[in-house]
């Protein structure tokens, strides 16, 4: 089948989903399309799909699950017999529930998963984990990977509901149960708003920086990547135990997933 366009469409609070789709969506087509549905302004977009087109869509792995807020974006996406290859990056523990969870969504909204992923990058919360990752074979592997479902495409006369593939992963999908996480603004903060513009969820006031809506915070780490003087973090106490916590069971490097 023939495909005239690549869409790389991701929720990617701290970039490395983002760079992971794009490495998967450039090897197809050089310059592909971008959606970025991370941008609070985008949250409410409409966006319809054809057939011929490919859309590479990802999201990070929280608790398990794809990220409410991304979930929701995700409904925006309207395919009609789309092609999508799934992408779930997860921080080294485990990805559990949401690569199935996505593929539901997708396919009650047009789309046909005709490959997915489950690849590691860096632990948004504790960048000990998972160092340094994607690495230089992680993505060699992600552009092997996009090579072979190519191949498939191109060896596919028509897509139908039956190319759609078998991802794991339980349903009814697992609770979702991480412990709130709200990084709050020091003394090194200028107030220049940069967190609070490219907070996904306006959760941090344009007018005091410093605070932050736990109520609306979504725990993604952006803010902190964001700030230019390093003024945002977690309470030490609270990011040492969650460190701790962590390390017990994501201390050994996990392979990366690839499905076709
Ligand atoms: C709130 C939250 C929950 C997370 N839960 C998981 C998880 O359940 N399993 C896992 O392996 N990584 C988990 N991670 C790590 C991210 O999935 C991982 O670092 C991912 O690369 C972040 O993507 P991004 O850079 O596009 O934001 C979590 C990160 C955050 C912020
Ligand atoms: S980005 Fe950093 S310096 Fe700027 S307002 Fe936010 S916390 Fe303050
Ligand atoms: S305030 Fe919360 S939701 Fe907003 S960028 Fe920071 S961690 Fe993410």
């Amino acid at each position: 089948m023939e495909i005239n366009q690549v869409i790389a469409a991701y929720f990617s609070p701290t970039y490395s989903t983002r760079d992971i789709v794009l490495t998967i969506s450039s090897e197809i087509q050089h310059s592909p399309k971008q959606i970025d549905l991370s941008i609070y302004d985008n949250r409410e977009t409409s966006y319809s799909f054809s057939s011929h087109e490919l859309v590479v869509l990802g999201v990070p792995v929280y608790g398990g699950r794809v990220p409410a807020d991304a979930a929701k974006r995700i409904h925006n996406l309207h395919g009609n017999n789309t092609p999508i290859i799934l992408v779930a990056v997860y921080g080294n523990r485990e990805f559990e529930d949401a690569l199935i969870e996505l593929k539901d969504i997708v396919v009650s909204n047009g789309f046909i998963p005709v490959a997915a992923a489950a690849p590691v990058a860096q632990h948004s919360i504790i960048h000990s984990i998972a160092a340094g990752r994607p690495n230089a074979q992680d993505i060699q592997q992600a552009r092997d990977f996009s090579k072979k479902v190519q191949d498939k495409l191109k060896k596919t006369v028509v897509l139908t509901q039956q190319d759609c593939i078998q991802l794991p992963g339980n349903q009814p999908y697992k609770k979702y149960g991480v412990i709130p996480l709200h990084p709050k603004a020091g003394h090194n903060c200028i107030q220049c708003g940069k967190c609070a513009s490219n907070c996904p969820v306006h959760a941090i006031p344009q007018d005091h920086p410093d605070q932050t809506n736990t109520e609306q915070c979504i725990s993604c780490m952006r803010c902190i990547v964001v700030c230019p003087k390093h003024a945002r973090g977690l309470n030490p106490i609270v990011k040492a135990a969650t460190a701790n916590k962590l390390k017990k069971v994501c201390s050994q490097p996990k392979e990366n997933l690839w499905i076709l």
